[in-house]
């Protein structure tokens, strides 16, 4: 047995409670069977998402104490810019509020009805922003990245064959960007080799097409990089980023995520894209120089980019969700494997076989996971998805329950408590039932919409 070592010390502590089985029936009832809507204090283990919520270093938490507060101009924001400059070696750095304001910047800004943006997978908002413009996906994922359980190290690849063809179809006038997300999120945060990466940016140069960059999840996509490609076992973090910067034309990100911070923006090196969106950042976000960030969340990112670079820092979830997947497996859990970065992915096509994509397994699976458990993850399947423009349901390329492992969050035992969990309702999985929306919202339907059991 493999065990994940922890390469830090717990200094500060929050309380947890466990409720008792018939509190959390109520709960999950209250929140319309959508883990979205539970009370966190109803919660024992939130593995909803990494999202916002990693432990920040010491070393965060101080330079939190020297932010410098001010409307424009703020040295904060010259420190952050600074280390994005240093690290991605771009000039230009447009901040904003999280992840989905620099998806709503590049839409507002690139995509006009007709468009096509291909990617490699979609991501709940980043879809919707393009949709909304009248613009459509194309998601060009190579065959192996929805093969549940493969051998594969990088199942997030762009097939780059479907890429070409697509452009010589619908023209290069039509396609605005091309969108690369690494540590592909909705596949079970499957990484993307930077063989790959280079192999998209050429077709990109081929046709003269923008490539832009999603590293929300770079930081397991480094550490995947660094530890299943060939040729990089020695090289260090630092240099895998720039390796990877220099490819794009612009690069957004989500600091909730990468940094272990808040926020997020916008780097390019191209004056004409920055030029483009700046008037958008002003107008949505806040002025240029915070974009909608606290100027305490912008120093503590400042020194979590900078700890990214570190091997150790980074390889602490992965290696956490690594241990929980094989485990498992071990027990014939059906989990997406390889391991990729962000969660454990339970494959509730699976897990739960005798419940049809309309009700919503993975979306029951979540909802039965918190009653037995106090675990909350997350729904990832035809929950997630939006209807078509004619109503019918577009059932998920997978059917998925995340158990995201927040970086740095959780100890080992509180993982072993989630995996006995799990498997007690895989051995009883007959008990899950299928839900049917009682309130469904048209947009992002899955954030907030209530189900009841049919
Ligand atoms: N892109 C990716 C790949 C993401 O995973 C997320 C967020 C975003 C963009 C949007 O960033 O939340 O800062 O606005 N993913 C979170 C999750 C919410 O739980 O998977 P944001």
């Amino acid at each position: 047995e493999q065990l994940p070592l922890e390469m830090h010390k717990v200094r500060i502590v929050q309380k947890l409670t466990l409720l008792p089985i018939e509190e959390r029936l109520r709960a999950i009832a209250e929140a319309g069977n959508n883990t979205f809507l539970l009370q966190n204090a109803d919660v024992f283990l939130d593995m909803l998402t990494d999202s916002g919520v990693n432990a920040m270093s010491d070393r965060m938490q101080s330079a939190m104490l020297q932010a410098d507060d001010a409307y424009a101009g703020s040295a904060t924001f010259t420190r952050l810019a600074g280390k994005l400059a240093e690290l991605f070696g771009t000039r230009y750095f447009l901040p904003a509020h999280q992840g989905r304001a620099c998806e709503n910047i590049l839409a507002e800004t690139y995509v006009k009805p007709g468009d096509v943006v291909p990617m490699n997978y979609h991501f709940t908002t980043t879809k919707t922003h393009i949709t909304k413009r009248g613009g459509r996906v194309e998601e060009l994922i190579a065959d192996k990245g929805l093969l549940p359980v493969s051998e594969d190290p990088f199942k997030g690849d762009l097939d780059t064959d479907k890429l070409v063809a697509l452009v010589e179809e619908v023209g290069a006038d039509r396609i605005p960007f091309v969108r690369m997300e690494a540590g592909t999120n909705l596949i079970g945060g499957q990484p993307i080799s930077l063989a790959n990466m280079r192999a998209v940016r050429e077709v990109c140069t081929r046709y003269g097409l923008k490539l832009v960059l999603d590293a929300s999840l770079l930081q397991d996509n480094l550490h995947f990089i660094r530890t299943r490609e060939e040729g990089y076992a020695d090289t260090p973090i630092r240099d895998i980023t720039a390796e990877i910067a220099a490819l794009y034309d612009a690069i957004y990100f989500s600091g909730r995520k990468l940094g272990f911070g808040r926020g997020g923006g916008i780097i390019t090196n191209d004056q004409q894209m920055y030029e483009a969106m700046r008037g958008f950042v002003p107008l949505y976000e806040g002025f240029l120089t915070y974009g909608g960030m606290s100027v305490r969340e912008m120093e503590a990112l400042v020194v979590g980019l900078d700890e990214t670079m570190d091997p150790d820092v980074i390889s602490q979830g992965p290696m956490f969700i690594d241990y929980m997947a094989r485990e498992l497996a071990a027990h014939d859990v059906p989990v997406i494997l390889p391991p990729g970065g962000l969660g454990v992915h339970v494959d509730a096509s699976r897990f739960v076989d005798h419940l049809p994509q309309t009700e919503y397994p993975s979306g029951s699976l979540a909802s039965a996971l918190y009653l037995v458990s106090g675990v909350r993850g997350m729904e990832r399947g035809t929950l997630s998805e939006e209807r078509e423009p004619d109503g019918t349901e577009r059932l998920a390329d997978m059917e998925l329950v995340r158990l995201a492992m927040p970086r740095r969050v959780f100890t080992l035992s509180q993982v072993k408590y989630a995996i006995d969990r799990v498997c007690w309702l895989y051995e009883n999985r007959e008990l899950v039932g299928g839900l049917r929306f009682v309130e469904e919202p048209e947009i992002l339907r899955f954030f907030y919409g209530r189900l009841e059991p049919i």
